[in-house]
This record gives structure tokens, sequence and C-alpha cells, in this order.
């Protein structure tokens, strides 16, 4: 895993561990099992969180740039209120009428392209995928599907196998094809539905991450999705757009990742920001999809759905809305790719830059000019160092990625900028 904390690599590390840390450690080994993995060469702990902010157990402050589930700021008050004022008024399931859910369906489908206009809830966006996956087969007669090379989309066994990023650990299924996500991508697309076809499957749909965030973040240029989705409709597949990491403003462009581009997908799934931090994620399909699905299937999902989720949802779309985050992010994404820009003319390492809005990408390159994954997992800990939170991505993890709770602002940018100067000057005197 990038920046992955591994002690079995580094015992030293381990043992140099603050005492309360080192305490944690051993606990979650003992406790948790092998299969979680921390952050970071020194993990980090944090007791609280506010706005574009995270506090240590001593009250140090670090700057997120990296997570996008609270996406309108750790411990939003509003969110927080809607959320405690819903469990102390009823908190139940899909299979009694209500009205909160409704309200939200229809202002969640005012956001997407008119042709999507039913909307299924679940927990978490894997569940999502998996009933996208579900519907589409069921939608087509096929089971099919292409997927980008390093794509994540989640952790069922279905979408496990649609998920390339594991690496050779954990096998893609028989019925799936990856095409590079950032060169021809549509003649990569029909060459992997022709392939499907020689071995006697069927092509029931592309997944992709509309701005490709395992593959390295690829935004640019916009509308490249449009000849994609035309090679995908003529193949008689099905568009699916993961909004998962895209989605709900962050591009600043759009509300989805998919307008940009300018295409209509046949079912989105969203996820991650959707409820701020309360596990609600979800489909939107094309009606005659899912009455294709309907037919044959019901759908319950325990929590999907459930009234507190709904109420977290609702308060997000309230603060994107109430708090312009949008344009915020549009705004400040550009001011943080022209300071990045900038600060790339000081150091060689620092190569292409890519993004939209609170979304970006900084390759990092060794002095050949090449992609050294080795050298952004050390900027990802200097700036760690620092107290500035982001990862990395990308096939070889060698593109920085930089994704922030949506209100981070223009001085936050700064602060990032400074750090990132800073951590990159002690990287180039260790390689001198
Ligand atoms: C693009 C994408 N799709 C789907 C998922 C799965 O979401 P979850 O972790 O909520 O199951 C993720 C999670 O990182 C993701 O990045």
């Amino acid at each position: 895993m990038i920046n992955g904390f591994d002690p079995a690599a580094a015992p030293e590390l381990a043992t140099g561990l603050a005492p309360g840390l080192a305490d944690l450690v051993r606990r979650r080994a003992e406790l948790l099992g092998p299969a979680y993995k921390l952050f970071y060469k020194t993990p980090v702990e944090f007791v609280r969180g506010s706005g574009v902010h995270l506090y240590d157990p001593e009250g140090i402050e670090y700057l997120d740039a990296y997570n996008n589930v609270p996406s309108v700021g750790h411990a939003n008050a509003h969110v927080a209120e809607a959320v405690s004022r819903q469990l102390l008024q009823l908190n139940t399931h899909t299979r009694y009428a209500a009205a909160p859910i409704l309200d939200y369906a229809e202002r969640l489908l005012a956001t997407h392209a008119p042709e999507l206009g039913n909307v299924m809830f679940t927990c978490t966006g894997s569940e999502a995928v998996d009933l996208a996956l579900r519907v589409a087969r069921a939608g087509t007669g096929q089971t099919g599907i292409v997927v980008t090379a390093n794509a994540y989309h989640g952790v069922t066994s279905a979408v496990a196998e649609v998920s390339p990023s594991f690496g050779p650990g954990v096998p893609l299924g028989a019925h799936v094809r990856t095409v590079r996500a950032f060169e021809s991508l549509a003649d990569g697309v029909a060459e992997a539905i022709a392939d499907l076809e020689r071995h006697g499957i069927g092509f029931a749909a592309l997944i992709v991450d509309t701005i490709f965030s395992s593959d390295g973040v690829w935004t640019d240029p916009l509308g490249f999705l449009r000849p994609v989705a035309d090679v995908v409709h003529n193949a008689g597949g099905l568009f699916i757009a993961d909004e998962v990491q895209a989605g709900f403003a962050r591009t600043g462009e759009a509300m989805w990742g998919y307008q940009r581009h300018g295409i209509v997908p046949d079912l989105v799934t969203m996820g991650k920001p959707m409820g701020n931090g309360m596990p609600i994620a979800g489909i939107a399909a094309r009606p005659e999809l899912l009455a294709e699905f309907g037919a044959r299937a019901r759908y319950f999902n325990t929590f999907g759905g459930n009234s507190v989720c709904v109420a977290a949802a609702s308060a997000v779309l309230d603060v994107i809305e109430a708090d312009g985050l949008q344009s915020n992010a549009l705004l400040v994404g550009r001011y943080l790719r022209d300071g990045l820009t900038e600060l790339a003319g000081q150091h060689q390492a620092i190569g292409e830059i890519r993004g939209a809005g609170q979304y970006t990408g900084v390759d990092i390159l060794n002095a050949a000019g090449q992609p050294d994954g080795e050298l952004a997992v050390a900027v990802v800990n200097g700036l760690r160092e620092r107290r500035v939170l982001i990862s990395a991505t990308g096939a070889d993890g060698a593109t920085l990625k930089i994704r922030p709770p949506l209100p981070f602002g223009r001085s936050h940018a700064d602060q990032l900028i400074e750090a990132l100067d800073s951590a990159l000057s002690l990287s180039n005197a260790d390689a001198g």
C-alpha cells in the first residue's frame, strides 16, 4: 500500500514510537489483525477535528489536505445538529413510508442529468458499485466489464474483481478487461470490448472513476470521456460513472465529474462525501434499467437510506449550497495549482500538475525525469512532519494526491505550498 506503515520493514521506527502511540499500534495488530494498515512511516493519532484541521492528543494542529469524506469540514455543526435531531426523533429503514428520503431523492436527482430519474441507497460506495454491476448485468444480459488499469472501486467480492489497484494478490474476474486511463481511452475500450467478445463474453459495462484518482488523477482535456461513452453505447453496453471521488461539487466545475465531460451515464455511483462521514452512498440510474432489475430482484439494505443518514446527506447539500463550496473548490483549486506551478520552477522533482477544483495530482520525478514513487512517499512523510496531510496515488505511487475538505481556502493552500517547498528542499539535499 502507498504510504503504509510497515513495522516489520522498519522495526527501529516501530520501537521509536512515543509510548502511547506504540501501545495503540500493538493493540491494533492484536485486535484488528494484519489487513488494516496505518498511514505514514511514523503513524499519527488524532483525537479531534474541526473544519480543515485535525488535532493530535497534545492538541497539535494538522492541516488536512487529504480527506474527502468530511467534505463540508470536520465536525460540521449543521450536519451534527441534523443528525442528533433525527436520532432523537426517528431512525428507521426504507420499508415504511416517510417523506424525508423522498425530499432528499428529489433534491439529489435535480443535480443529475434529467435522464437519471431514480436513486437507490446503500451504506458504502462498494455496495453502490456492487449494485450498479448487478443492474448493468441485468439490463444488458451480459457480464463483461471494462475498467481502468489501476482502478479502485471497492471491497465486495464482485467489486474487488473490478479493482486492479489491489495488485496481483486479488485476481481480476475472468469477465474483466483493463485499459490504460490516460492514453487513447476510447481505442483502448474498443479493443477491450473486442477481446471480451473474442472470448465469448458479452460486454455489459465500462465503469470509470470520473477523476481517475487511483490511476493518477486525469482531468483533462475536458470532454475526453465523450468518445469513450460513444464506443460503450455503440457496443450495446452501459457507462457507469463512479462519482465516489469526483462527486458532490469537488471538481468545482460541476456537481458531478461526468458533467465536466458533457456525457450522460446510464448509472452513477456515489458515496464518501455524501453524508460527511455518516455511512450513506447510492446509485442514480436511468429508470428503464431499474425497471428491468426490479422485475427480477427486490432490494432491501437494512441501513441504506435510514432516516439519520438521510438527514446527514440533506444537511451536506445545505452546506454545499449555503457556503458556496463548489465555487470555493473551483477558485481555491486553481489558486493552489497556480502556486504549485510557480513552485515547480524551483524544484526539478515537480513534474506535471493536473486537477480540477479541490482534486490535484502532482507527478514527482527523479533526477532523470522519471516518475519516482519512493521520493513521492518521502515527500508525503516530509509533509506529515510539517503537519500537513496529503497522500500519493497512481500505479507507481509517484503522484501526490491533494484532496482536502471543500472549505480549504487560499491561506491553507499557501501553507501547503510552503510546507511542500520545505519538504522538497530537504529531499533534494538528501539526494545530493
Ligand atoms: C472510486 C471509488 N469507488 C468506490 C469506492 C468504495 O467506497 P467505500 O470505501 O465506501 O466502500 C472508493 C473508495 O475509496 C472509491 O475511491
